[in-house]
């Protein structure tokens, strides 16, 4: 039991009640996160300052008791560490000079990474010391497709037609800047284990815009590549592989030869999920982070469905997207109660 419910539960084990942890369970609907953010104009130079990003780390776990923490930084240190200018405009999300052509690749290099991200492997260190021993620390990042959108797009996009333009009329140049992110993010998931991560998190939050026979290849092929590199280095470190609104597509990605558990969205069917993927795999979701802005007997229902359909398996409670700022904080203490005073009905 050391190494708590959220760890033992990706290896195997099972509890009368599953483990819970929210992405983006450090963020704007807390007011004490909005407290120390306010110290810092930039939210680059914020991730970068280990005693803030430790801090607000941590405030979660102290108000909500949950299973897991996850270190505060984003996806985005990864274009940011390779050399692409990145930036968060206030009130419209992140910005990047964009990749216009294939000889801008050469101007990336992860050789400067490692130091470049040296604040969130202390944050991690710090992090890891500070939690209690059965609260796991979740290190991340995102997945080579879902980076080379903001770095193709320059930011969001509605369609995301430049990344996939690039992708489908020229996938030989496209794959150069998925190889590179690849090694990149070992780089960066194996400096975070070595700081103290217990797991990792891969985020393919655009996997979904993709067909499927490019989802094969630009998604799932490149994660398995990451999940193979960074167990060569680390081979018992649980990966949580997270595909984005792939539907039925999730199929593809149960791989516990790579990955430990797979994080369902809103959109996949707790039912279906159970069937399908539950049986190979262990399940991460995947409550809709509307319900908890909802809270009351909605939430509860709705959570108690997710728990009658996939607690009696391998499984992890989260939302299905991350928690959104609108949400009141009490609405996730009473979602934590709810997890932990389910009762399986058989
Ligand atoms: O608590 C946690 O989950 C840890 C911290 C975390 C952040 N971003 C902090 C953050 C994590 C795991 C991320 C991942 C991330 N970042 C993803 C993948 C998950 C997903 O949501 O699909 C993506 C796509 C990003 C890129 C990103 N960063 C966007 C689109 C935005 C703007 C959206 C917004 O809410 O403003 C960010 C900024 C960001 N990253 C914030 C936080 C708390 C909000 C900025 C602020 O507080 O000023």
């Amino acid at each position: 039991m050391s190494r708590g419910k959220f760890l033992e539960t990706l290896a195997g084990t099972r509890f009368p009640t599953p483990p819970i942890w929210l992405m983006r369970q450090a963020g704007r609907y807390l007011p004490e996160y909005r407290a120390v953010r306010a110290t810092t104009k930039s939210f680059l130079e914020f991730c970068y300052t280990p005693e803030k990003a430790v801090e607000v780390t941590l405030q979660p776990i102290r108000r909500f008791g949950l299973d897991a923490a996850i270190i505060f930084s984003d996806i985005l240190v990864v274009p940011d560490a390779l050399g692409q200018k990145v930036w968060f405009a206030e009130g419209e999300g992140p910005k990047l000079e964009p990749l216009t052509d294939p000889a801008q690749f050469g101007q990336l290099s992860r050789a400067r990474l490692t130091d470049r991200l040296a604040p969130v492997y202390a944050a991690i260190s710090a992090a890891r010391q500070a939690l209690p021993a059965d609260t796991a620390l979740l290190g991340f990042a995102g997945a080579p497709f879902t980076l080379a959108c903001y770095m193709i797009e320059g930011g969001g996009s509605r369609d995301f037609a430049k990344v996939k333009l690039w992708a489908y009329r020229h996938p030989d140049s496209f794959a150069l800047l998925v190889d590179l992110l690849v090694e990149a993010i070992v780089d960066h998931l194996a400096n975070q284990v070595e700081a103290g991560a217990d797991a990792v998190q891969l985020f393919d939050s655009w996997a979904g815009i993709l067909p499927e026979e490019q989802l094969f290849g630009w998604s799932l092929e490149p994660m398995v590549r990451i999940a193979h590199g960074l167990r060569a280095r680390h081979p018992k470190v649980p990966i949580i592989a997270f595909p984005r609104a792939v539907g039925p597509a999730a199929l593809m990605y149960r791989r516990p030869d790579s990955f430990a558990a797979l994080s369902i969205d809103t959109g996949i069917g707790a039912h279906w999920a159970a069937k399908e993927l539950q049986p190979t795999i262990c399940l991460q979701g995947n409550l809709d982070p509307i319900m908890l802005v909802a809270g009351g007997p909605a939430l509860e229902r709705e959570a108690t469905r997710i728990l009658d359909k996939l607690g009696h398996g391998s499984f992890v409670f989260n939302l299905g997207h991350g928690v959104i700022p609108q949400t009141p904080p009490e609405h996730v203490a009473q979602l934590v109660e709810i997890v932990r005073n389910w009762k399986p009905s058989a």
